[in-house]
C-alpha cells in the first residue's frame, strides 16, 4: 500500500459542459475534477486549496467509509468547518475497499456547481477481482443547468418558491451536447430538431468517445453524481452484466438498460461481440421525471472504424420515464454475490422515516422526515459532540416513528413542519434498521424518487414495497439471506425500502436524499455514534462556530 498524495485548488472556471458556456466549479483549472486511482489499502492526501473568492468548500468522498477517520468526511457543519477562501485543508483517509467511487462538495448547493470527480480503487497487489475484462472505461454521470446554482438556491428558499425544473443537459464524463446532436441524423421532425454536432474532438463539450477492439469483454465504471435526475443507460445492441454496486460486489447479472440514481455507482460488463464494422450510440437518458432533458450520447467505437463514423443504428430508447416497474424489475435483480457478509438476523434499533413534503410558516416549501426538516448548524456536530458542547443544535433527538395514521396516498392534511438539528444518538456496534417511507407530496397525486445515501457505513438493502411498511405483513418478504451491501438506495413513489446496517465506525454521519435540491430544502438526518471514541480531530476541522472559541488545550486533550 503507498500514499498517493494530491494538491488540488477549487475555483470558479469558464467552461462549456454542454458547449455553452457557463461558470462552473473547477479543480486545478479542469472539469469534471481530476480522478483519483489507487488500490485498496492505499492512503490518499489530498491537500483542498480554496480559491473561491467569496464561499466556503468542503469535498466528500461517497461510498469511502473514513473508518477512523470521520473528520476527513468532507461534510460541512457534520464532520468539519467549511475551508475559508483563501485556507487551506488536508484530507487523509484510507480507501479500503476496491470499486467504483466519486467525490463531490457537500456545502449548499456545490455539487450542482461541477464540483465532483471520479475515485476508482483498484484491488490491492496480489489480489484479484471475481471476473475477468480486457479494458475499461469510466462513465461519470451528471446534470447541468444554465442558471446558477446560486440562483437556483435562492429560488428553492424563497416564497414564493421558484423550482430549478429539469436539467439543459445530462452530461457524461462532464461533456454534453445542449444546442446540436450526435445523431440529428436519427431526429424525428416532431421533436425540436438540432442540427449534427461537428466536432474536432478538442471542444470541452465533444464526447468522450469509447474505442473498443472486437471480441473483447470490457468493465464500464460509472456513477451517478446528478443534482436531480434518475438515469437509464443503455449500449445500443449490447447486454451489460452488473458486477458491482457502490464497491461491493454483486450476483452477475444481464440487463439491457439499467436505472442509476444520484450516488449509485455501478461495473457493468459488455462484450464488443456486435457487427464491428460499425460504431454504437451509448445513452443516459432521464427517468422517474418528465424528461424534459435531451438523452446524453457517446459513441462505442470498434476499432479499426472511425471514431467520427456515425453509428448506422439509432440510439437506444429509455422506457418510458414514469415506468416504474421497469425501475423495479431491475432493481430487483441485485443481489450480494455469493461469498458476501450476510446482515445481522435481528436489529436492536428500528428507526421508520417517514418523508414528505411540508410548509414553513405555510409559505416556504420543505421536505422533512418525520416531519423534521434538517437544518445545519454553524458549528459543525463532529467537534461539537466530541468537547461536549452546549447549544451548538437541538437537543431534542428526532422521532424513530410516524405516526402510522398517517395517511401516505393523499397530501399532508397538516402541511406544517419544523427546521430541526436534533442527531439520532445510535450506539455503537448496535443494529441498526431503517425503513424509508414514501408519502405523497404536497400537490395530490405526486410521489417522487428519492436516493438516500448513508456516510461512513455500507448498508443492506432488505427489500422494497408497495404502500404503508407494516411489521405484521412486510416483515416475513424482507430478503437476510443476500440482500445486497450499498450506500444508497433508492424509494419508489408510494413506496417503501429497508435498510439494515451495523453501526460500527464512530463519528456523526450524515444519511440524506442524494437529490441535491432536495437535501437543501431540508430532506436529511444526522446520525452521532461513538464520538468519544474518535481520535484527534485535526484543529483546522474545528475552525469555526464555537469549536473555533474553544481553548486549544481542549482540543489537544483528547
Ligand atoms: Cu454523495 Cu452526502 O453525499
Ligand atoms: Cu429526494
Amino acid at each position: 500500500a503507498t500514499t498517493r498524495h494530491f494538491k488540488w485548488e477549487v475555483e470558479y472556471i469558464f467552461w462549456s459542459p454542454d458547449c455553452l458556456e457557463g461558470v462552473v466549479m473547477g479543480i486545478n483549472g479542469h472539469f469534471p475534477g481530476p480522478t483519483i486511482r489507487a488500490k485498496a489499502g492505499d492512503t490518499i492526501v489530498v491537500e483542498l486549496h480554496n480559491k473561491l473568492h467569496t464561499e466556503g468548500v468542503v469535498i466528500h468522498w461517497h461510498g469511502i467509509r473514513q473508518l477512523g477517520t470521520p473528520w476527513a468526511d468532507g461534510t460541512a457543519s457534520i464532520s468539519q468547518c467549511a475551508i475559508n477562501p483563501g485556507d487551506h485543508f488536508v484530507y487523509r483517509f484510507k480507501v479500503d475497499k476496491p470499486g467504483t467511487y466519486f467525490y463531490h462538495g457537500h456545502l449548499g448547493m456545490q455539487r450542482s456547481a461541477g464540483l465532483y470527480g471520479s475515485l476508482i480503487v483498484d484491488v490491492a497487489d496480489g489480489q484479484r477481482e471475481p471476473f475477468r475484462y480486457d479494458g475499461e472505461f469510466s462513465l461519470l454521470l451528471s446534470d447541468w443547468w444554465h442558471q446558477g446554482v446560486h440562483e437556483q438556491e435562492v429560488g428553492l428558499s424563497s416564497s414564493p418558491f421558484r423550482w430549478i425544473g429539469e436539467a439543459q443537459s445530462v452530461l457524461i464524463n462532464g461533456r454534453g451536447q445542449y444546442n446540436c446532436s450526435l445523431a440529428a441524423q436519427f431526429s424525428n421532425s416532431s421533436s425540436s430538431s438540432t442540427g449534427q454536432c461537428e466536432f474536432t474532438g478538442r471542444e470541452q463539450c465533444a464526447p468522450e468517445i469509447l474505442t473498443v477492439e472486437p471480441n473483447k469483454t470490457y468493465r464500464l465504471r460509472i456513477a451517478s453524481s446528478t443534482s436531480l435526475q434518475s438515469l437509464s443507460l443503455a449500449i445500443k445492441n449490447h447486454a451489460m452484466v452488473v458486477v458491482e454496486a457502490d464497491g461491493n460486489y454483486v450476483q452477475p447479472f444481464s440487463v439491457d438498460d439499467m436505472d442509476i440514481y444520484s450516488g449509485d455507482s455501478y461495473s457493468v460488463l459488455f462484450k464488443t461481440d456486435q457487427d464491428p464494422t460499425m460504431n454504437y450510440y451509448i445513452s443516459a437518458s432521464v427517468r422517474g421525471r418528465k424528461p424534459n432533458t435531451t438523452q446524453a450520447l457517446t459513441i462505442l467505437n470498434y476499432k479499426p472504424n472511425s471514431a467520427s463514423d456515425p453509428p448506422k443504428l439509432s440510439p437506444p430508447v429509455a422506457p418510458a420515464w414514469n415506468d416504474y416497474a421497469h425501475s423495479k424489475a431491475f432493481t430487483s435483480k441485485i443481489f450480494a454475490r455469493v461469498g458476501s457478509p450476510a446482515p445481522p438476523t435481528s436489529f436492536d434499533r428500528r428507526i421508520v422515516m417517514l418523508n414528505t413534503q411540508n410548509n414553513i410558516d405555510g409559505a416556504y416549501i420543505k421536505w422533512a422526515i418525520n416531519n423534521v426538516s434538517l437544518i445545519l448548524p454553524p458549528t459543525p456536530y463532529l467537534g461539537a459532540i466530541k468537547y461536549k458542547l452546549k447549544n451548538v443544535f437541538d437537543a431534542a433527538n428526532p422521532p424513530d416513528d410516524y405516526d402510522r395514521e398517517y395517511d401516505v396516498m393523499n397530501p399532508p392534511v397538516n402541511r406544517n413542519t419544523t427546521l430541526g438539528s436534533g442527531v439520532y444518538n445510535i450506539e455503537l456496534g448496535s443494529t441498526v434498521d431503517i425503513i424509508l417511507q414514501n408519502a405523497n407530496a404536497l400537490a395530490a397525486n405526486v410521489s417522487e424518487i428519492h436516493p438516500w445515501h448513508l456516510h461512513g457505513h455500507d448498508f443492506w438493502v432488505l427489500g422494497y414495497g408497495e404502500g404503508k411498511f407494516n411489521e405484521k405483513e412486510h416483515e416475513r418478504s424482507l430478503n437476510f439471506k443476500n440482500p445486497p451491501l450499498r450506500n444508497t438506495a433508492v424509494i419508489f413513489p408510494y413506496g417503501w425500502t429497508a435498510l439494515r446496517f451495523v453501526a460500527d465506525n464512530p463519528g456523526v454521519w450524515a444519511f440524506h436524499c442524494h437529490i441535491e435540491p432536495h437535501l437543501h430544502m431540508g430532506m436529511g438526518v444526522v446520525f452521532a455514534l461513538g464520538v468519544h471514541r474518535v481520535g484527534n480531530i485535526p484543529r483546522e476541522a474545528l475552525a469555526c462556530g464555537v469549536t473555533a472559541k474553544m481553548p486549544m488545550s481542549n482540543v489537544t486533550a483528547t
